[in-house]
């Protein structure tokens, strides 16, 4: 099923943060969200995942079907991975809650690491458990705010096929945002494009990227050069 904002603007008193922003992603699909510091990004992925209002507008799903990884998660690090996910399992009161972070552990490969404290792990797998949190009531769409952001090249590239394994093999929706265009390009299958709280863009990351290859330019730099053309 597709999920779609229409019509989404945030102010923020004088500010307007997002202005009649519509966007949709269908099952399975990873879109990427990517724009300058203070585009939007993160008060977009906020109104999805129904933590903020918006002004105008609407978000064709509940927030009970959005999982949610913000770039300061809630987890506690004296706590171990297992109870992480089984504090949050009672939180979004899932059904089963040992089962649920069982399965959780196995599916993000943390079930070796479930009993050390969290404060102890790398960054990459941190990030699992953020993930895994994210995951806990099996939504059908995540939204993952930076979240190769902190993480070295190897454990980005882990980061990037596990989530793109949740999108091909459970059909999970991923809308994510990254400073790292060059990950938009190579993982998501869209990208919307914001600026100042507006949508210069959606489409396959190749069609920004089109005129660009031609003269040999990278995704980075024609990324640049489309934002400076349309004045940002
Ligand atoms: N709670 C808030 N109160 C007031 N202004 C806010 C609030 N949250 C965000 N803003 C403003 O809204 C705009 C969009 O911010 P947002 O954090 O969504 O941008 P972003 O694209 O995520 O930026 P970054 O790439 O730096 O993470 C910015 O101008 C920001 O200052
Ligand atoms: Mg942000």
């Amino acid at each position: 099923m597709t999920t779609e904002a229409r019509g989404v603007t945030k102010r923020f008193g004088d500010r307007v943060a997002l202005r009649d922003v519509s966007f949709s992603v269908g099952e399975g699909e990873l879109l990427a969200v990517i724009g300058p510091n203070g585009a939007g990004k993160t008060t977009l992925l906020s109104i999805l995942a129904g933590i903020l209002r918006p002004d105008e507008g609407e978000v064709s799903r509940p927030p009970e079907e959005i999982g949610w990884v913000p770039q300061q998660p809630a987890v506690y690090s004296k706590l171990t991975v297992r109870e992480n996910l089984r504090l949050f399992a009672r939180l979004e009161k899932v059904a089963d809650p040992d089962a649920v972070v069982a399965r959780m552990l196995e599916q993000t490969g943390l079930a070796d690491r479930a009993d050390d404290e969290l404060g102890t792990l790398s960054g990459g797998n941190r990030q699992r458990v953020n993930i895994a949190v994210g995951l806990l009531a099996d939504p059908p769409v995540l939204l993952l705010d930076e979240p190769s952001s902190s993480l070295d090249p190897r454990q980005r590239e882990r980061l990037w096929e596990f989530v793109d394994g949740l999108a091909r093999e459970h059909g999970t929706s991923v809308v994510f945002t990254t400073h790292n265009v060059a990950e938009a390009e190579r993982w998501a299958d869209r990208v919307l494009v914001l600026a100042d709280g507006e949508v210069l863009f959606t489409g396959a990351p190749q069609a920004l990227h089109r005129d660009a290859k031609r003269t040999g330019v990278d995704f980075e730099t024609a990324f640049v050069r489309f934002l400076r053309a349309q004045g940002h």
